[in-house]
Order: structure tokens, then C-alpha cells, then sequence
């Protein structure tokens, strides 16, 4: 049991990754959690590892302190209502993906782990990557929504200049830790004085 003189547990962060461009997205949220006081979880599709050979030239390298999970075990904490994270952001989430959440499939620890999010009420980000966007996609996007998730598209913004790939991803990156309620120094705010 928790007492009083026990410092605040850290704010618990589950990072999905799936088979969708972007792995440029998570290798940067990871590093800028790594410079925060929380407790970061990875679990990736086994598509996500063919996105990350296709984009990272450097691959993937886990900041250290990132638990990595695997997708087809159930035994990982989030996997159950009785132990939520704090928050999950699947990035990049496939349409794939999506679709399975919208309708609850659950059928490996990714999935149930959204699944849970949703019923325990905690934040779901899917920061979705395709264009442009079916009707069933569209429509799935409204099932997450009105179930409590948010769909927060991977659109980067080029008003301040981002000078290369990684201040881009940034812009992104950015938005995902405005929403999950953590502060950082990534980039200019609109019209913030310098
Ligand atoms: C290099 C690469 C890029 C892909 N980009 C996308 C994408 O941007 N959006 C998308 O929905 N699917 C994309 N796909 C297809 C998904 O990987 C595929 O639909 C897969 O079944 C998704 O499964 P997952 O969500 O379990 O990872 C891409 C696949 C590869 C190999």
C-alpha cells in the first residue's frame, strides 16, 4: 500500500508501435521520455520491425530505462484493467490497427492494452498515418473517438522552419506530449515570444 512519505509514482507510458510509416515518430517520443520522470513500456507489431528496417538507417535503439514487451504474450502488465498505464500512444498506428481497436478485437497485447485503455478510461492516442482515407477508415476513426481515444494524424507542420527530419517528427512529437499532459522544450509555440 502506498503511504504518504512515498515520493508520486511516475506517470506510466505505454508506446505502441505498428506497421505504419512514421517509425521516425516513435524513435523520438522515446527519447524525449527517456529525459522525463516516467516509466516508459514498448510494444511493437511485428510489421512495426519491418517499418523500422525500412526507415531507421541507425535502426532502433531503446533509450535505456524503455521496457520492451513482447506482442504475442498476454503477460504484460497493461494487458488487464487491473493495472492501466497512465496513457498509450500508438505511433505510428496503422490502418490496420486501427480498425482492430475500433472494434475490439483484442487478439494480441497491443490490441488488448487499447482495449483496456479504452475501458478504464485513461488516454488512447493513435497517431494514424495514411492518406488518403476510405469511408470504413473514416468511420473507424469516429468509433475510436466516440470511445473515448483520440486520433491525432501524423501531420507534421512546417511554420517554424523544422531544419531537417527529426525537428520534423518533433513537430509531431510535441502535439503527442501537449496531450498526455507532459512538459518539454520541443521547438517554438505558436507566436511565443523568443
Ligand atoms: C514500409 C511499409 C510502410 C507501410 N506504411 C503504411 C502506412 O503508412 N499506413 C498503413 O496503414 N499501413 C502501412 N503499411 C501496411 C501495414 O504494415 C499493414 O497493413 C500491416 O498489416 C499492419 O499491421 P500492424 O498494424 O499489426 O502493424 C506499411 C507497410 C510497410 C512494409
Amino acid at each position: 500500500m502506498q503511504s504518504s512519505d512515498d515520493p508520486k509514482p511516475k506517470m506510466r507510458v505505454l508506446v505502441g508501435m505498428t506497421g505504419a510509416s512514421g517509425a521516425l515518430y516513435a524513435k523520438r517520443l522515446l527519447q524525449q521520455l527517456a529525459t522525463l520522470s516516467v516509466e516508459t513500456h514498448l510494444i511493437m507489431s511485428p510489421y512495426a520491425k519491418q517499418v523500422v528496417d525500412a526507415e531507421l538507417p541507425d535502426g532502433l535503439e531503446l533509450p535505456q530505462g524503455v521496457v520492451n514487451h513482447q506482442v504475442k504474450s498476454m503477460q504484460i502488465p497493461f494487458a488487464s484493467g487491473s493495472n492501466p498505464p497512465d496513457a498509450m500512444v500508438i505511433v505510428p498506428c496503422s490502418m490496420g490497427s486501427m480498425a482492430r481497436i475500433a472494434h475490439g478485437t483484442s487478439e494480441d497485447a497491443m490490441l488488448r492494452c487499447a482495449d483496456v485503455v479504452l475501458k478504464e478510461r485513461r488516454q488512447l492516442l493513435l497517431v494514424v498515418r495514411e492518406t488518403p482515407l476510405n469511408l470504413i477508415q473514416l468511420r473507424n476513426m469516429v468509433a475510436i473517438t466516440e470511445a473515448g481515444g483520440t486520433i491525432m494524424p501524423a501531420s507534421p507542420h512546417f511554420y517554424n522552419q523544422p531544419d531537417g527530419l527529426n525537428a520534423l517528427a518533433d513537430t509531431v512529437v510535441a502535439r503527442i506530449l501537449d496531450h498526455i499532459g507532459l512538459d518539454h522544450d520541443l521547438g517554438v509555440r505558436w507566436a511565443q515570444e523568443s
